[in-house]
C-alpha cells in the first residue's frame, strides 16, 4: 500500500519545492504590505549600565522619519520575569548589542540613515563578560530548565575512581556557537482594530502568539502570527526574541501600518541566541575488563545574568552508557552578555562531544578497540531512571558502521599513516538525542467538494519536509493517496501545533493527524460527504514515563592533517542512524547529511570570540564566524536502521532533526587524534592545535 499511495515510506520531494526553487514561496519579509514603515534598531554599546540620554531631535526632523522608539516613550507592556523581552521598559543596559530603541522610516535607508544622527549618552556600570570557572560569577541553576535536575550522584565515584585499574580526568571545551539559518529573524508587524497581524519567520507560530499576547496585554485570539515558509532555525527561532517585541510596539504606535524588520547576520550574534561555551570534566574509571565503573562529568556553561539558561551539557552522561557510581553536575556562570537559546541538539551536541572524546582517551588507556569499548558499557536500561529502553540500536549502528567504514582493518597505532604530506586517521563517535513528544497540538480535517480532504495544523516547516511529512501520515491514516491531501500550516488561523523543536515537530502534529483521521473516519465513514469536518487534539502518549526514549547513532569520520600547516579536512563520514520508522527516506536524509555537516562546521571551523573588554563578539558576520561552505565537506553519507519504535507515538517514528549532529565533532577530533597522535581537548580543531 505504502509504495502505491505515496504515503510513510515514500521518499516525496518536498510538496513546496517548485514554489521555493521558482522563487514564489514567501518567507516572512517577502510578504509586501501598501505602504510599509521599516524599522530600525537601535543597539546598545555599553555592556551594563542605563542609558542616561537617547537625542533623536536631528533624526526626527529628517523626510521620511515617522518616530524614534525608546524606552521614555514606548507603551508599557505587561510585566514579565523575562528581561530579554521587558524591551524598552526601562533604561537599564544588561547587555552590549541590547535593544535599546528603534527608528521608523519610510525606507530601510532613510532609517538607517536616522539611527546615524541618533546621540546616545551612558551610565557605565562595571561588567564582566569573561567567562571562566570562578566563585564570584558561578551558581547551581535554580531550575530554568525543567527537563532535568542540575546534579545526578548516584553511588561513590572518588571512591569507585580509587579503586578502578583504569582512569582518565580530562577537560573539554567548546566556543559559543551561532545559529545561522539562512533566513535571518524577520517580522512585519500590524495593529488594526486592536488586532496584531505578525508575519513572522518562528519554529511555531502559536508560541508567538502565546507569548506576545500577553505581553501586549490582548487576548490571544487577537493576535494572528503568520509563517508558511522559514528558512531555517536551528533552535533560535523557537522562541520570540526581543525584536518581535519591539515590531509589535512599534506597530502599535504607528496603528494601520505595517511595520517591516529585517534582522541582518550582525544582529544574529546578539539577538536571537546562541549555544552557551562550556567547560567540561570528565573523570571515567574502569576495570581491568575495559568496563566503567566510575562517570564523572561536570559542565560549567555561560549564561546571561539578566536571564537563565541552561543547555545542560553533562546530562548526557546520565544514561548513554553503564556505571554504578555516577556524579554529574551542570553549573552556571552568570555574566552581562546576552542571553543564549536552543542549537541543534542543544545540551547533547556539546555533552556528546566531550563523552565521545573521553571515551575515545578511555578505550586507548584500557587497550580497548573503541567500538568494543562502547559495546562493553552498553546498558540494558536506563541507568539513570532504571525504565525500559522503547527501543536502543546504538550497538546494532556501531556494528553496521563499522562494516561500512571498513573499521576491521584499522591499525590503532595513533600518528602513523601518511600519504604525502598529510597524515591520515579514522575515528568514530556515538550519537544520541531524547525521542520526545510535545502534548497538546490539534488538527481538522474536512472533505473537500473534490473528494480530497484538507488538513490543517498550526505547525512550522522551517524548510525540513514538515509539510510533506505530514501530508504523507495524513495519507496513511486516511488511507488514501497522497495526493488526495491538501495540507495547510504555518498559521495560528489554523489548530494550536506545539513547537517545531526538539525534534518533536513530527512526532508531536503527526500524533495530531492520525488521531484526527482515525476520529474522521468514526464519525464520518470512509466515503464522507463533502463538508464533512473533524477537529481534535492527539491524546497523551500512554508509554510515556514507562520507557527511555532515544534515537541513536554511530558516526566515523576519515581525516587528513597536513603535517606542516596543521590544516585538517574530513575527506569521508559515515552515520548510521537508529530513528525510528522514517517518514520520508528523502528528507530524512538530507536532516542527517545537515546535522552532520553542521557537526563538521563545529569540530573545524565555528568559534565566536568575545572581546571582555566590551563585551561583544567580534567577528559577528561570515568574513569572521566561520562555517562548513561546499568545499569543506568531502564524502558524506547518511544511512539509517530499519527500526519501528512502538512506544514513541502513533508512527513509531522518532525525531532525526538533531541527532545527526551529536557525536560528529568526536568522531573528526578522536579520528585527527588517530592520524597525528596529538589529542585536542577544545573545539574547534583549529590547525595550530596540530602544531
Ligand atoms: Mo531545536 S535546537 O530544539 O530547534
Amino acid at each position: 500500500m505504502t509504495g502505491v499511495l505515496n504515503t510513510v515510506g515514500a521518499p516525496l520531494e518536498r510538496l513546496e519545492g517548485p514554489a521555493k526553487v521558482t522563487g514564489t514561496a514567501t518567507y516572512a519579509f517577502e510578504h509586501r504590505p501598501d505602504d510599509p514603515v521599516y524599522l530600525h534598531p537601535l543597539q546598545a554599546t555599553i555592556a551594563r549600565g542605563r542609558v542616561t540620554n537617547i537625542d533623536t531631535a536631528a533624526a526626527e526632523s529628517l523626510e521620511g522619519v515617522h518616530t524614534v522608539l525608546t524606552h521614555t516613550n514606548a507603551e508599557r507592556l505587561a510585566s514579565t520575569p523575562d528581561s530579554e523581552l521587558a524591551v524598552l521598559q526601562s533604561d537599564e543596559v544588561g547587555f552590549r548589542g541590547q535593544l535599546i530603541g528603534a527608528v521608523l522610516a519610510d525606507t530601510p535607508e532613510t532609517a538607517h540613515h536616522a539611527a546615524s544622527l541618533i546621540g546616545i549618552t551612558y551610565e557605565r556600570h562595571p561588567h564582566d563578560a569573561a567567562f571562566r570557572d570562578d566563585s564570584d560569577v558561578v551558581y547551581t541553576h535554580d531550575g530554568s530548565n525543567p527537563m532535568m535536575s542540575a546534579d545526578l550522584v548516584h553511588g561513590d565515584v572518588d571512591t569507585a575512581l580509587a579503586a578502578a585499574t583504569f582512569t582518565l580526568d580530562a577537560t573539554y571545551t567548546t566556543p559559543a556557537e551561532y545559529n545561522n539559518p539562512m533566513e535571518p529573524h524577520a517580522t512585519i508587524a500590524c495593529w488594526q482594530d486592536g488586532e496584531l497581524t505578525l508575519h513572522d519567520s518562528n519554529q511555531g507560530s502559536h508560541v508567538v502568539r502565546a507569548v506576545v499576547a500577553p505581553l501586549l496585554g490582548v487576548e490571544p485570539e487577537r493576535v494572528h502570527v503568520i509563517s508558511p515558509h522559514v528558512g531555517g532555525g536551528f533552535g533560535a527561532k523557537g522562541m520570540p526574541h526581543s525584536h518581535v517585541i519591539l515590531v509589535a510596539l512599534a506597530a502599535k504606535a504607528l496603528p494601520g501600518r505595517s511595520v517591516k524588520c529585517a534582522l541582518t547576520r550582525q544582529h544574529m550574534f546578539s539577538l536571537v541566541g546562541y549555544r552557551p561555551p562550556t567547560v567540561q570534566r570528565i573523570r571515567l574509571g574502569a576495570d581491568s575488563e575495559g568496563r566503567l565503573t566510575a562517570t564523572g562529568h561536570d559542565s560549567l556553561e555561560q549564561t546571561a545574568r539578566i536571564k537563565e539558561f541552561a543547555d545542560q551539557s553533562a546530562n548526557a552522561s546520565r544514561n548513554m552508557y553503564v556505571s554504578p557510581n555516577r556524579h554529574i553536575t551542570n553549573r552556571l556562570a552568570a555574566l552581562d552578555v546576552p542571553p543564549g537559546t536552543w542549537m541543534r541538539g542543544p545540551g547533547e551536541t556539546g555533552g556528546m562531544y566531550a563523552l565521545e572524546t573521553a571515551m575515545d582517551e578511555m578505550a586507548q588507556v584500557c587497550g580497548v578497540d573503541p567500538i568494543e569499548f562502547r559495546l562493553r558499557n552498553e546498558p540494558e536500561s536506563d541507568p539513570s531512571s532504571g525504565l525500559p529502553f522503547s527501543s536502543r540500536n546504538l550497538v546494532a549502528c556501531l556494528r553496521e558502521g563499522a562494516e561500512k567504514f571498513g573499521w576491521r582493518h584499522r591499525d590503532p597505532t595513533p600518528g602513523v599513516r601518511r600519504e604525502g604530506d598529510w597524515l591520515i586517521g579514522t575515528g568514530v563517535a556515538a550519537s544520541t538525542f531524547p525521542t520526545l513528544s510535545f502534548p497538546g497540538s490539534m488538527a481538522t480535517i474536512r472533505c473537500c467538494s473534490d473528494g480530497r480532504y484538507r488538513v490543517d495544523i498550526g505547525a512550522s516547516d522551517l524548510g525540513t519536509g514538515a509539510r510533506t511529512a505530514l501530508s504523507q501520515i495524513a495519507a496513511e491514516a486516511l488511507e488514501v493517496s497522497v495526493e488526495a491531501v491538501d495540507l495547510h500550516l504555518g498559521s495560528t488561523t489554523q489548530p494550536f501545533a506545539s513547537l517545531a523543536g526538539g525534534s518533536a515537530g513530527t512526532a508531536s502534529w503527526g500524533s495530531a493527524i492520525v488521531h484526527v483521521a482515525r476520529t474522521f473516519r468514526e464519525e464520518h465513514g470512509s466515503t464522507p460527504e463533502p463538508g464533512a469536518e473533524t477537529t481534535a487534539t492527539a491524546p497523551p502518549n500512554p508509554a510515556a514515563g514507562e520507557y527511555s526514549m532515544h534515537a541513536y547513532g554511530a558516526q566515523f569520520a576519515e581525516v587528513r592533517v597536513h603535517a606542516d600547516t596543521g590544516e585538517i579536512r574530513v575527506p569521508r563520514l559515515l552515520g548510521v542512524f537508529a530513528a525510528g520508522r522514517i517518514i520520508n527516506p528523502r528528507t530524512a536524509h538530507s536532516q542527517f547529511l545537515g546535522g552532520m555537516t553542521m557537526g563538521v562546521s563545529m569540530a573545524l571551523h565555528e568559534h565566536s570570540v568575545t572581546d571582555e573588554r566590551f563585551g561583544h563578539v567580534v567577528n559577528q558576520d561570515f568574513a569572521g564566524y566561520h562555517i562548513a561552505s561546499n568545499a569543506d565537506i568531502g564524502s558524506i553519507e547518511a544511512t539509517w536502521l530499519d527500526e519501528y519504535d512502538p512506544h514513541v507515538n502513533p508512527m513509531g517514528s522518532k525525531g532525526i532533526g538533531e541527532v545527526g549532529i551529536v557525536g560528529t565533532a568526536a568522531a573528526v577530533g578522536n579520528a585527527a587524534h588517530h592520524a597525528t597522535g596529538i589529542r585536542v581537548r577544545e573545539l574547534p580543531l583549529t590547525p595550530d592545535k596540530f602544531l
